[in-house]
């Protein structure tokens, strides 16, 4: 292998560039050339590629977002758009690629491989931490500060006023930033796609909070909860509820996909990266470098995507008990 190709594709998170940085430093370190492919599989398809240097990548590591841009590409789920990514890579001589994103990224990496033969190793970027193949993803832990620092404020505000309050975090089909928001930011409770609340449950908390003594509450809610997003909650909740009492909603929205990555973050993008060079060096050909009780491990793309990430059940339960 000579020349490797790097991309983020799918939603930004933050660490995608301390990742771009590892992956770009590792393949000169290692005297491999390494070519930057913007907009993720659409500029492949466009041939927005440049060759990328030690320089290129200097002071990013500290920067949210990602320097190679990042899109959701339609036509690269069509073949004819594969064979013309596919076309640009073979003109550049790129015989290795680094993906950095979620399950959407993966699903074409996979395609890719079996259609195309370029040995493709990912790396898990995305703020949901849905990705089975590692214990956490690149953005997760920062967009988890992120949150936690809205809900103290809004629990500032909420106290003030005696309020409930409904906050919307993201994730159309996970709950892990909820979850871990809710534990540290001392919510009454979690409202996830991965585990049923229903809204008899939402009034019975609220209620029993009330008679405890609690003048204010919190309740998070992730956006892809089967109850609805957080102004659908609020709806049904107040219909439910015995009697009227002040409630608002916050949303969150984008603001978790921004801002500098954690230590955290930064640490764990690193270690990928590396890891990423050496299993496309070492002959890994369609998989994802993660990392499982601090050990580096590379699952197949096939898993990535259709396996399920073992759900913390115990989170749910640890939440009620320490709202009491
Ligand atoms: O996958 C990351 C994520 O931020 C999800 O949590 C969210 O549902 C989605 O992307 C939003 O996507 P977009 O930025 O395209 O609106």
């Amino acid at each position: 292998m000579k020349r490797i190709g790097v991309f983020t594709s799918g939603g930004d998170s933050p660490g995608m560039n301390a990742a771009v940085r590892a992956v770009v430093r590792t393949a000169i370190y290692r005297e491999i050339e390494v070519w930057g492919i913007y907009y993720g599989y659409k500029g492949m398809i466009n041939g927005q590629l440049e060759r990328l240097n030690s320089r290129s990548v200097g002071n990013i590591i500290q920067r949210g977002g990602t320097i190679l841009k990042s899109a959701r590409s339609k036509e690269f789920m069509e073949k004819a758009g594969r064979k013309k990514a596919f076309e640009n890579l073979k003109k550049h001589e790129i015989d290795g690629i680094v993906a950095i994103g979620g399950n959407g990224t993966f699903t074409g990496a996979q395609l890719f491989f079996e259609e195309f033969g370029i040995p493709t190793v990912g790396m898990p970027g995305t703020i949901d931490n849905d990705l089975y193949g590692t214990d956490f993803t690149i953005g997760y832990d920062t967009a988890v500060n992120t949150a936690l620092q809205a809900v103290d404020k809004i629990r500032d505000t909420a106290d003030s006023h005696d309020r409930i309050f409904f906050i919307e975090l993201m994730g159309r089909d996970s709950g892990y930033i909820t979850m871990y928001t809710a534990i540290a930011g001392g919510a009454e409770l979690a409202m996830v796609p991965e585990t049923k609340t229903s809204i008899a449950e939402v009034v019975e908390t609220l209620v029993s909070s009330q008679k405890k003594g609690k003048a204010s509450s919190i309740i998070i809610v992730a956006e892809g909860d089967e109850e609805g997003n957080a102004l659908e909650v609020i709806e049904k909740v107040k219909k439910a509820m015995p009697a009227p009492c002040p409630m608002r909603v916050a949303i969150l929205g984008h603001i978790q996909r921004g801002g500098a990555p954690s230590a955290a973050d930064r640490i764990l993008a690193s270690r990928l990266g590396v890891a990423a060079v050496d299993g496309l060096l070492s002959g890994k050909q369609s998989c994802m470098a993660g990392i499982i009780n601090n050990q580096i491990v590379y699952t197949p793309f096939a898993d990535c995507i259709s396996k399920q990430k073992n759900w913390p059940e115990d989170l749910n339960n640890m939440i009620q008990v320490l709202s009491i």
